[in-house]
């Protein structure tokens, strides 16, 4: 098998665990349910953190679904081959996963009364991340160094393409009753009231207890060390073959400002011009880092 990623509608998937039909039947046929969940992010802006909140959220904090379920069972990704085998037979309520710019998601979401909740993160740590997660699986061809990764992402040459193509089309539905906006930085600094505001969204009535319960078994040194949180447990369901590197996990600093360590002083200027034109005309409440 070509260990390629592929290219479908401009943008860039990985070569394992998707498929360019069944990419395009979802786009067009998914069936959306009133009650359903979605986790919406650009790739490593702690959409497994937004997992396991929400999936703590809706056992009230028990911590069994987080400890017997791998994180892609409890929130399949759409537009996966195991998303579009096991979506349709999922018991409501589902809770899923998905990283697909706007342009390509299904439309009919809008028509209906699920939710979407969209978590951004500063983009400088979100390269960060995606350069050492190259690290840990092989999505694209290893990236040989910082400076390689930082053109690739800047060109939306990385899976998934362009995190300002991502942001410019999510943040244009910021108005739909049904959306909630959160920042990954915000998540860190007030994690209790960020429980708070996604509980109230989805219409969960939690004890501070239960929320205490939440943040517990969903804060770093938890996640870090649970299986079903921190990729190890890919290997034993064989599931997809991303070349993973054995004890590596998806948990690495889980920080805000990692970004300074690595980039020079030039690699930031270049990336704040960057920034400033392709998010020209947005509001700078967007970015709240
Ligand atoms: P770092 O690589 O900067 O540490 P995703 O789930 O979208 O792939 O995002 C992965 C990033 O989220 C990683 O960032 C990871 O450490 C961080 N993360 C995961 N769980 C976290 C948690 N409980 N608290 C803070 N950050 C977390």
């Amino acid at each position: 098998m070509s260990k390629k990623p592929f290219l479908h509608e401009g943008i860039l998937f990985p070569y394992e665990g998707y498929d360019p039909e069944m990419l395009r039947f979802t786009q067009e046929e998914f069936v959306f349910k009133d009650d359903d969940v979605m986790i919406m992010t650009y790739p490593k802006s702690g959409t497994n953190w937004l997992i396991s909140i929400l999936s703590l959220i809706r056992s009230k904090g028990d911590p069994t679904c987080v400890q017997s379920l791998p994180f892609w069972e409890r929130a399949p990704w759409l537009e996966t081959k195991f998303g579009f085998e096991n979506l349709p037979t999922m018991k409501s309520p589902r809770l899923m996963t998905s990283h697909l710019p706007l342009r390509i998601f299904p439309k009919s979401i809008f028509n209906t009364k699920a939710k979407v909740i969209y978590l951004i993160r500063n983009p400088r740590d979100v390269l960060v991340s995606g350069y050492f997660f190259g690290h840990v699986v092989n999505l694209l061809g290893r990236p040989e160094s910082l400076p390689e990764y930082f053109e690739w992402f800047l060109e939306g040459n990385v899976v998934y393409g362009s995190w300002f193509d991502h942001i410019r089309g999510w943040s244009s539905k910021r108005d739909w009753e049904n959306l909630l906006w959160l920042s990954y930085e915000e998540l860190l600094q007030d994690t209790r009231g960020t429980v708070e505001k996604i509980c109230h969204f989805m219409g969960e009535k939690l004890t501070p207890e239960e929320i205490g319960s939440v943040m517990k078994y969903s804060s770093f040194q938890f996640m870090k060390g649970n299986k079903m949180s921190n990729f190890t447990a890919l290997q034993d369901y064989n599931l997809i073959d991303w070349e993973h590197r054995a004890g590596m996990t998806l948990l690495r600093k889980g920080i805000a400002g990692d970004w300074k360590n690595h980039f020079t002083v030039a690699q930031a200027e270049a990336f704040d011009k960057i920034f400033k034109e392709r998010t020209a005309g947005l509001p700078p409440e967007l970015f709240p880092w």
